[in-house]
């Protein structure tokens, strides 16, 4: 009899076991889905859902950009553009994002948009402007 209890307290302890480890290997998986399901949110956060790279140029850099003023690169204007692609995307990028000589205002003035909706702000621009 002492035996028989003996090999279910065995049995028992694998049972726990098995339970632990399932519970153990459920966890990992729930923390690897959750890395992911965070990454994806960061995403949705950098770019809004709904976004738009032409409504926002309207709305932010069209009172500046469509007329030149203050000596604006014109949109749409290659000569204009393309002057100022020369010096690299990366480039474009961080003065938009930080201002530029005092006169193109930080972000644009889009203080809602994330640094990479004003990406693509930039590209949308050049995209219009510069002639491949
Ligand atoms: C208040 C006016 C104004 C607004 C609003 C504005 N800009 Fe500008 N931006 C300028 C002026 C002026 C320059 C030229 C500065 C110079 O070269 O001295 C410029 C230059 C730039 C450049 C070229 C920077 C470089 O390195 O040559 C980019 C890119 C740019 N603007 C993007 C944007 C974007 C994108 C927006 C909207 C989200 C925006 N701007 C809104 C006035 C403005």
């Amino acid at each position: 009899m002492r035996d028989v209890r003996g090999i279910n307290v065995k049995l028992k302890n694998l049972v726990k076991t098995g339970v632990a480890l399932s519970g153990l290997i459920l966890a990992s998986v729930m923390t690897v889905g959750g890395v992911s399901a965070d990454q994806q949110s960061l995403t949705l956060a950098q770019v809004s859902e709904g976004f738009s790279a032409e409504r926002t140029y309207q709305q932010s850099c069209a009172a500046c950009h469509n007329s030149g003023a203050a000596g604006a690169p014109v949109f749409g204007n290659s000569e204009d553009w393309s002057a100022r692609a020369e010096k690299g995307k990366e480039t474009l990028y961080q003065n938009t994002i930080n201002g530029y000589n005092n006169i193109m205002p930080p972000k644009g003035m889009c203080f809602t948009c994330s640094d990479d909706e004003l990406k693509l702000v930039v590209d949308y621009i050049l995209a219009e402007s510069v002639e491949s």
